[in-house]
């Protein structure tokens, strides 16, 4: 038995030195070159989204997905408690607070039953606002993410914000070439986010990207990525805004990956497949598999754990870095994070049971049948 198997690390298997090598020939390195629009493009139309507008990594693109949705200020947004932290940072950035939302077993996304619970009982629409008359701030957005390359009930979700004077923002982070209902997750209803750092299913190196339908809120966006500059030979700035915008550099690794992302998501769920059929005959281990109406790009081939027939998660987790194998904790939720302790969480019981005992397995893109087999070979030796 030997060398580590990674987690999840990039596979640099196309045109990246080529792409590369014609931005240093040329010398456009930085902000400005042809790979950004060339790869804001390729993804806009990939996912089916009339807008993109390429930033420096994920939570940028969030932040500004956010900013062009109209969050302001004091405002609440809906977050579920289940995902990475960024999700709830770039809430602050806006200066508005998160309100934690409980996660749906299936989907381990955002519960739609149990948001429509907290707008039904805990909220009032007065005016064009919706008031939590708990705290007296607007709640204005909500804002979903796709976790672990499984999209979350967007009908469900948008049906909400239909209902309620609520923005639709998706984290779409960790979702890239997943399918809604037949339809490529990316920007569903107003706006929505991508990342490119390196354990994504295509990288940049690190990156991120805003999609919209509206020409006016990606007009708003690139304006706010570029330090609210006015277009135009002079340097005019009529509002503050940021230095979000990604390089020609990172944007040539951008396009060269996703020349092969059809390639990376059969790979992902081949990978997937293939945990969920030959872990099939050990007890208490449950891969996290995909709703009918779902088509996961399994960014992350996870497990949960039966605590009877299992050791605790963190006790594998270390078993498994002594046999050079590298698993991966669930996100912590966030409605326990210290940093978020004044946040109010709504009813949040599963996303306990996801992060106590959910697994994520070794599943690069082109990680091969030997290390998988040891995977396999090293969960089946720890069944009690
Ligand atoms: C759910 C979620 N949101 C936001 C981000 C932020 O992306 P980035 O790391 O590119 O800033 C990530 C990934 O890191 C993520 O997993």
């Amino acid at each position: 038995m030997s060398g580590v198997i990674p987690n999840a690390v990039p596979f640099l298997g196309g045109n990246e030195w080529k792409y590369l090598k014609e931005c240093l020939d040329s010398n456009w390195v930085s902000s400005a070159g042809p790979f950004i629009e060339r790869f804001e493009r390729g993804v806009a139309t990939y996912v089916g989204a009339r807008h993109a507008v390429a930033t420096v990594n994920g939570t940028a693109a969030l932040h500004l997905a956010l900013l062009v949705a109209g969050v302001r200020p004091g405002d609440e947004v809906l977050v579920p408690s289940f995902t990475f932290i960024a999700t709830a940072n770039a809430v602050r950035y806006c200066g508005a607070f998160p309100v934690f939302m409980d996660s749906e077993p299936g989907t381990w996304c955002i519960d739609p039953v149990k948001v429509e619970e907290f707008l039904a009982t805990r909220c009032e629409t007065r005016g064009d606002r919706l008031v939590n008359r708990g705290s007296g701030r607007r709640v204005a957005a909500l804002l979903p993410v796709h976790l672990y390359g499984h999209p979350a009930d967007l009908d469900a979700l948008a049906a909400l914000t239909r209902r309620y004077p609520l923005a639709l923002v998706e984290d779409t982070t960790e979702a890239l070439g997943a399918e809604y209902k037949g339809r490529r997750v990316g920007v569903h209803e107003r706006v929505a986010c991508l990342s490119f750092n390196g354990n994504k299913i295509i990288t940049c190196g690190g990156g991120g990207m805003v999609l919209t339908d509206d020409p006016a809120l990606a007009r708003r966006a690139a304006l706010l990525s570029t330090q609210g500059r006015t277009p135009g030979a002079e340097f005019v700035h009529e509002e503050v805004g940021y230095n979000y915008r990604l390089t020609n550099i990172q944007a040539a690794l951008g396009l060269a990956q996703l020349e092969q992302l059809d390639r990376f998501v059969e790979d992902k769920r081949q990978t997937a497949r293939y945990y969920a059929e030959a872990l099939r005959v050990l007890d208490g281990i449950e891969p996290f598999c995909e709703q009918p109406w779902a088509r996961s790009s399994y960014w992350m081939s996870s497990v949960m754990l039966d605590p009877s027939a299992w050791d605790d998660v963190r006790t594998l987790i270390q078993k498994a870095k002594a046999a050079s194998i590298e698993l991966r904790p669930l996100w912590y939720p966030l409605h326990r994070q210290p940093v978020f302790a004044e946040c109010e969480a709504f009813r949040v019981e599963h996303a306990d049971a996801l992060h106590a005992r959910g697994v994520s397995l070794p599943c690069s893109v082109g990680i091969t049948p030997e290390a998988r087999a040891r995977v396999v070979a090293f969960l089946a030796g720890e069944r009690r």
